[in-house]
């Protein structure tokens, strides 16, 4: 095989009596004499012979891979790269093992742990495209290296999550909130009033402050009938036109206000409003918090299910937020217990003692998956949950947070939360404006990677970014264990022909 035509630091053609294959890599030679490794990305077949044009990738240095800053010498040999100069490549030190080169089955491809989870990554594809194996082969990789996870599962796809490798490291749990840990609007959301019912939610937090203030101790679903009843005393109130009494957390003292007939509607729909949330999340409220449910060196799965759209915001918010300033105090309370300074030694020294007995999973760095991201970081609006995933995916780097967002909808997720995720897994995706976008929150994603896009196969991932020794396809392992994700035998079913 031979370099035929001009040559430059980045691409070159050559020819071969052989069969040559899209995607192969190969070695020649630069003007200093220096391998350099390369991809073919387009093979022209020609009378007894073909001809490969090849996107160049680097100087090979040992088994790292240097930027190329010479051309390739022309009419120079052309040969395949080995398998074990590849391997070496993709081995990746405590690396996570998910899959393999798309055009070499013996060459494993390693994810950087320590990159993959700091710099948090992004799982995107067409539905049906792989991502949920993808994220269980990942989860079981980070299993093996007793990794703690938080996955936000939305539909419930990964409650029957099971691998031999992961025995005993698998949790699920069914959310539950402690409403006194919301902030008033959070909990006016959690009971599902909408952002312009801007009335509803004075009265909501009126009652809130009331009766935060009156029942310092009152905590689940005991807080809630609370307000409830508070808001019926109100509703008699207005149905009279006489004034009713709030707390007012600022002035740190009761405001009035005269109630009128309008009022009276307003409070009865309320009040209607939060009966109907009872009954059906009454097993979603508690007086202890989910995230005193997480545990260390556990893949925790948030079996969100059953729960309409606010209210899973509102879940993946307080998580995303609790888990950030927790494992932020804890981090500071570490050294703080160490200060002169008595006082900030006695602070920091109760802070770990709360984190110890009731939030360890914060002493440990913690990954948080979200499943269809789009829906807790919308483009065009800002909610609970994109706020406080946004700090993570922000900020999330110096203490230990990472984030993974899956989403079949990339265009909905919000650019700059996008953007922050450093490595992306991007399997199959087939309308050009989602490759656009994807592409414009991916420094490393090139024209040429972007074109193979749309003719992946199922588990088939382009994949850039720091967990990455060099920007590959990667053909991911099918998840050799159990999850939901599996495309259902319709018309076995129909024909009742399932083995289940
Ligand atoms: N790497 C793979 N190798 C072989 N089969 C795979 C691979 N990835 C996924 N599949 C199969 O393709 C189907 C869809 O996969 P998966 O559930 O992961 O898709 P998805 O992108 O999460 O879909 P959705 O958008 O609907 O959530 C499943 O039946 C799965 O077994
Ligand atoms: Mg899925």
């Amino acid at each position: 095989m031979k370099v035929v035509g001009k040559t430059t630091t980045t691409h070159f053609t050559f020819e071969s009596l052989e069969k040559i294959r899209f995607g192969e890599y190969v070695i020649a030679k630069n003007v200093d004499g220096r391998d350099v490794l390369g991809v073919i990305k387009n093979v022209v077949a020609d009378v007894e012979k073909f001809v490969g044009e090849v996107k160049v990738i680097g100087v090979l240095d040992g088994n790292k891979i240097i930027p190329n800053r010479t051309p390739i010498l022309p009419n120079s040999e052309v040969r395949l790269c080995d398998d074990e100069i590849l391997n070496n490549i993709y081995l990746t030190p405590d690396g996570l093992n998910i899959g393999h080169l798309l055009t070499r089955d013996n060459v494993r491809v390693y994810l950087d742990t320590n990159k993959l989870v700091s710099r948090h990554f992004a799982i995107l594809s067409i539905t049906g495209g792989g991502k949920s194996n993808t994220a269980s082969v990942l989860c079981r990789e980070l299993a093996k290296k007793n990794g703690t996870v938080i996955m936000i599962d939305p539909h419930g796809e990964y409650i029957s999550l099971y691998h031999e490798d992961m025995e005993g490291k698998i949790k699920v749990i069914n959310p539950i909130i402690n409403p006194v840990l919301l902030a008033p609007s959070e909990f006016a959301n959690l009971i599902g009033i909408g952002d312009n019912e801007i009335e509803k939610r004075v009265y909501v937090e009126f009652a809130y402050h009331t009766v935060k203030h009156e029942c310092p101790d009152a905590k689940g679903i005991e807080f809630i009938e609370k307000i409830e009843n508070l808001l019926y005393e109100w509703s008699k109130i207005a149905s009279v036109g006489w004034e009713i009494k709030y707390y007012n957390p600022l002035r740190r003292n009761y405001d009035r206000r005269k109630l009128e007939k309008e009022d009276f509607v307003i409070l009865m729909s309320l009040i209607d409003t939060i009966s109907k949330f009872k009954l059906d999340y009454a097993l979603n409220i508690g007086d202890r918090d989910v995230i005193e449910e997480f545990e260390i060196g556990k893949i925790n799965i948030v079996n969100l299910s059953g729960l309409e759209i606010p209210q899973m915001v509102t879940f993946v918010g307080f998580i995303a937020k609790h888990l950030l300033l927790k494992r932020i105090t804890y981090l500071k309370s570490l050294k703080d217990v160490y200060s002169i300074n008595e006082e900030i030694r006695r602070v920091a020294q109760s802070n770990l003692n709360i984190i110890e007995s009731h939030y360890k999973v914060v002493t440990k760095p913690v990954l948080l998956i979200v499943e269809e991201a789009h829906i807790f970081i919308p483009v065009n609006e800002q909610n609970s949950a994109s706020l406080w995933l946004g700090k993570i995916a922000r900020e999330g780097r110096k203490f230990g947070v990472g984030l993974g967002l899956v989403s079949q909808r990339p265009k909905q997720l919000h650019p700059d939360v996008l953007s922050q995720t450093n490595t992306k897994i991007i399997l199959k995706i087939v309308e050009p404006e989602d490759q656009k976008y994807i592409q414009r929150a991916s420094e490393e994603l090139g024209e040429d990677l972007v074109k193979d896009l749309a003719s992946l196969g199922i588990g088939e991932a382009v994949i850039v970014g720091a967990a990455i020794s060099l920007p590959s396809i990667v053909k991911i392992d099918k998840f050799d264990g159990v999850y939901g994700g599996k495309d259902i035998n319709i018309v076995g079913e129909w024909m009742g022909l399932d083995d289940w």
